[in-house]
């Protein structure tokens, strides 16, 4: 939510600077900006709208600098406007700051600094930090960087950001609470950014800047301190984990689709060296430590947000299924303020792609103020929540862009398979039953290609009811979160209301809104619900509604029930839920595209919500 990116070398900032808010432009896209150092002054450029606006504007001002800031915003206080835009100014010129995150107390602090005379010239909170630093400033005639440390003392709130000062023109500094940051380390050039995909372009050495600790950039080089401590910090630096071509869309019209394709792989990247196929089990090295302590466990919470809840949800009933252990799902918002019966006997999973999103990142603060043993589910290494974890599995699906969750969610859920199999195996799951498990996961890529094959076969379904206002997708069991995920997709980026219910839970109040024009998908697997699924089918049909079905064997009966047939053929059961959501993610993204939408980025929402 928000992506900010700072430059500090000898090259000319700006076109680096723009290339990297377009990497960065899936955390925000309703107006962005950029601040260009250039002799002992600076040059504020921003715009409302996308990256490509403020290019424009850029170009035409001949704005150059080797020393700049810039920044890609989701709005949370004041509209999206130019004058809203990040980088924010004081009031004497002298600062700019970009800013990611909620300054909590900003009304507090603006009625202060109102009163000593401070003029606010937009709504942001943003404005408040800068506005206390220059106050800091002038009034205790003190440094930039204390300046900064000691504003952000009086921060409550959120926050990454990177600041810089006209009196101090060859000096960057940066701050985290809350909201990531990664320092990239070239060649007598650094680059500061909200994650690492602007930098890899560059170097491949970073450092991540972890909680409450500033960094200063200058001509001697970089430090990093704890806030309130005098002392440097020595920080490792790690190594990018992917490469630029995983970050671009090659030649894909859409990142959404790209990764709906890289199924084929990702799926099995995420079990790969972690299936022990002639034992029947697997291996899970990241969690290898605490194994006693999670086989132990009295209960399980798993907690995420949006998509990753999702993937939650199918784990709950897996493992409950095959390990026999009682799992809750919370959503992570609900998670950090309920009253909940957690101690040192319970595991605590956080579910995250980003590894970033605020509120599971305070879920899993709490859960380890509680004494619970906490683990990650992140895509996203060296993030947030996979360093806040006391163990974790990573998914490797490789970064994923588009704002809707894809290839994440299936990697996700089949973690959650290889964890359920690992404590379903110490708890009565047969080898042989193992054994037929694992040869199945281990061959998803061939079944994922067949369900991508069908990909004109669902074109043709989105264009035959691309017209509907409101989507119903319905399943039982296992099935039941991937209707919820099938629901979420179309919604986010199709604006098409839709909802996922438990197919038989429709009768209770759904069923009012089926007439001739409502599409209903159907997860209808042959499996112990099939006969029941079938007359929920029934009770649809009956009412004229558009029934698509997704099965994984088309019979006579789902032939004549069904206006539209999907088959997702799979040699093992209980693969069905991970196959069956391709399509649905394949039926969002055409109907989507039918509609004009702008799949990758759609309207309001942001890949990381790095705000409560
Ligand atoms: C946002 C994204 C979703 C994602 C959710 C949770 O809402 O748009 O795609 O599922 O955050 O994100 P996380 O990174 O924690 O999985």
């Amino acid at each position: 939510m928000c992506g900010i990116v700072g430059y500090f070398g000898n090259n000319d900032a700006v076109p680096l600077l723009i290339k990297g808010l377009k990497r960065l432009e899936y955390r925000g896209y309703d107006s962005a900006g950029l601040a260009i150092m250039s002799g002992d002054s600076f040059m504020v450029n921003k715009k409302a709208g996308k990256v490509a606006e403020l290019e424009s504007l850029v170009s035409e001002s001949g704005l150059t600098g080797s020393v700049g800031i810039g920044h890609t915003r989701w709005a949370t206080h004041g509209e999206p406007s130019d004058l809203n835009a990040h980088p924010h100014t004081d009031y004497t010129g002298k600062f700019a700051l970009i800013h990611n995150g909620i300054i909590e107390n900003y009304a507090a602090l603006k009625k202060l600094l109102e009163k000593k005379g401070v003029e606010f010239r937009t709504q942001t909170d943003t404005e408040v930090l800068v506005q206390l630093i220059s106050t800091i400033y002038h009034e205790e005639d003190t440094t930039f960087q204390s300046a900064v440390t000691s504003a952000l003392e009086k921060i409550v709130g959120t926050y990454g950001i990177i600041v810089m000062c006209s009196d101090v023109p060859n000096q960057l500094i940066a701050a985290r609470l809350g909201s990531p940051l990664v320092l990239g380390v070239g060649e007598g050039e650094y680059f500061i950014a909200s994650d690492a995909s602007p930098l890899v372009e560059y170097t491949r050495n970073v450092i991540y800047l972890g909680e409450s600790e500033c960094l200063f950039i200058g001509d001697d080089g970089y430090e990093i301190k704890k806030l309130g401590n005098s002392e440097s910090i020595n920080k490792k630096v790690s190594r990018i984990d992917f490469t630029l071509e995983e970050i671009e869309k090659g030649n894909y019209p859409h990142f959404m689709l790209k990764e709906i394709y890289e199924q084929e792989h990702t799926i099995v990247d995420t079990m790969r060296g972690r299936l022990l196929l002639d034992e029947g089990t697997v291996h899970l090295g990241g969690i290898q430590d605490h194994l006693l302590r999670i086989e132990r466990a009295r209960h399980f919470y798993i907690t995420a947000c949006g998509t990753s809840w999702h993937a939650a949800l199918i784990g709950k009933y897996i493992l409950e299924e095959f390990a026999g252990i009682p799992v809750h799902v919370e959503y992570a918002s609900e998670f950090r303020y309920r009253e909940l019966i957690i101690d040192s006997q319970s595991v605590v999973i956080a579910i995250s792609q980003s590894g970033e999103t605020a509120d599971t990142l305070a879920a899993i603060q709490k859960a380890k103020e509680k004494g619970c043993l906490t683990f990650g589910i992140c895509n996203v290494v060296g993030s947030s929540i996979s360093r806040e974890t006391d163990c974790g599995i990573y998914t490797h699906a490789g970064p994923e862009i588009g704002v809707a969750s894809t290839k994440a969610f299936t990697a996700q859920v089949s973690v959650l398979y290889m964890l359920a199999l690992h404590l379903g195996r110490k708890n009565g799951f047969s080898k042989k039953d193992g054994i037929a498990l694992t040869h199945a996961l281990h061959n998803l890529g061939d079944r994922v290609i067949d369900v991508l094959n069908q990909s004109d076969h669902i074109l043709t379904i989105a264009k035959e009811t691309m017209d509907a206002n409101n989507y119903l997708y319905l399943g039982r069991g296992t099935n039941f979160p991937v209707a919820l995920e099938g629901a979420l997709k179309l919604k986010e980026i199709s604006y098409i209301h839709a909802e996922g219910y438990p197919a038989a839970e429709m009768k209770h109040g759904p069923i009012a809104l089926i007439d001739e024009k409502l599409p209903v998908v159907f997860l209808a697997p042959h499996d112990q619900t099939y006969e029941k699924v079938l007359s929920n089918i029934q009770e649809v049909k009956a009412r004229k509604g558009k029934v698509i079905t997704v099965t994984d064997k088309i019979t006579p009966e789902l032939e004549s029930l069904s206006d539209h047939l999907i088959e997702v053929p799979v040699s093992h059961p209980r693969t069905f839920p991970i196959l069956a959501t391709i399509p649905l993610q394949l039926l969002a993204y055409h109907l989507a595209v039918l509609r004009g939408c702008d799949v990758d980025m759609p309207r309001n929402l942001a890949k990381s919500v790095t705000v409560e």
